[in-house]
């Protein structure tokens, strides 16, 4: 490690996202120093991941807590945020606002700021509402993050900024899969037309990869929103690549909108059948991303466990 090397803090660095930008930039040990934050150190996977990458520094912190924040970011030459989704029903039991991602979205980025922290790198999404000139307005979490874009873009001129977009994730289809009654298909259910085609990217590869590209050219990055998509598929797409990469006969069938509970779910899928969620954004990047057929490589997966029953 260089005195000149990069300090980077990572939230969210046991899930998805930042798992993804810890692992690839702790791939270069010489170029970054990495903290990553997790609401608990105790808990299995930071444990876990600790154990793999002992060059990483650990820290707890919590979106709920200032005081928290402020110290993991100390210091920092750069720091990835990303909020987590809760579901409506979970905000109502917990007694906490629609807001509430928000809030946490704002108070990480008005700590960097405190802290004088040189670069945030955000999650964010698109906004469904301005999209839909108003038709959709119940995606509340795309909502949330929309605006913690806005305030974090307008916060330019105190700190460096760029904000990622995610696509739907590539993974969602593994958690979505059941065998056939037969056990000789692999079903891949989504709760809209099966030919209808979406926005992907695979989130455990190429998120790192869309944030070291910004990490590593911050100048030109400041102030731009980066949505993270590998392509156009829809999921009959998908169980196609399936096949032709585990040879597993594979289809992808609609189900029923009334499955999915949570209302803000429920928007977010009616928006997938009508807009492009990227449909005000350029692709003004270059990045190779990952394609179905690469995805299913990289994921070895050929079905969920058997024998499964698909109800
Ligand atoms: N599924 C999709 O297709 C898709 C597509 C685009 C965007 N998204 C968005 O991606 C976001 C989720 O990202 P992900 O997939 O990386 O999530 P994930 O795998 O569920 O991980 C969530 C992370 O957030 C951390 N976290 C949760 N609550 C926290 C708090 N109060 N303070 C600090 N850290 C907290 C957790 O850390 P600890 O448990 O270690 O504290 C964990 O590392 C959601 O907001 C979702 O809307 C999803």
């Amino acid at each position: 490690m260089t005195h000149d090397s990069l300090s980077i803090v990572i939230f969210g660095a046991t899930g998805n996202q930042g798992g993804s930008v810890l692992r690839t930039l702790a791939a270069h040990k010489t170029a970054y120093r990495i903290r990553a934050v997790t609401r608990s150190l105790n808990q299995t996977k930071a444990a876990q991941l600790s154990m793999l990458m002992p060059h990483v520094d650990w820290v707890e912190a919590d979106l709920d807590d200032k005081q928290s924040l402020l110290k993991a970011v100390t210091g920092a030459d750069m720091v990835f945020g990303v909020t987590p989704s809760i579901q409506s029903a979970k905000l109502r039991k917990m007694n906490k606002s629609l807001d509430t991602e928000f809030e946490q979205g704002k108070r990480l980025v008005d700590a960097c700021i405190e802290q004088k922290v040189g670069m945030l790198v955000f999650s964010t999404l698109p906004s469904p509402r301005k999209i839909t000139r108003g038709q959709i307005t119940g995606v509340n979490h795309y909502e949330n993050k929309y605006r913690i874009q806005q305030y974090l873009l307008q916060c330019k001129p105190k700190i460096q900024v760029a904000a990622i977009q995610l696509a739907v994730y590539y993974q969602n289809n593994m958690q979505n899969a059941r065998w056939n009654d037969q056990g000789n298909e692999v079903v891949f259910g989504y709760p809209g037309h099966p030919d209808r085609k979406l926005a992907y990217a695979d989130v455990e590869r190429d998120t790192g990869a869309m944030v070291k590209y910004i990490v590593d050219n911050r100048d030109s990055c400041n102030g731009k929103v980066f949505p993270v998509v590998s392509g156009y598929y829809s999921p009959s797409d998908i169980a196609v690549a399936f096949t032709s990469i585990t040879g597993i006969c594979a289809r992808a069938i609609e189900v029923p909108l009334s499955f999915v509970k949570d209302p803000h779910y429920k928007a977010m899928f009616e928006f997938y059948a009508g807009f492009d969620m990227f449909a005000e954004s350029a692709l003004d990047t270059d990045q190779a991303l990952t394609t179905p057929e690469r995805f299913w490589r990289a994921s070895g997966f050929s079905g969920p466990p058997k024998p499964m029953v698909y109800l």
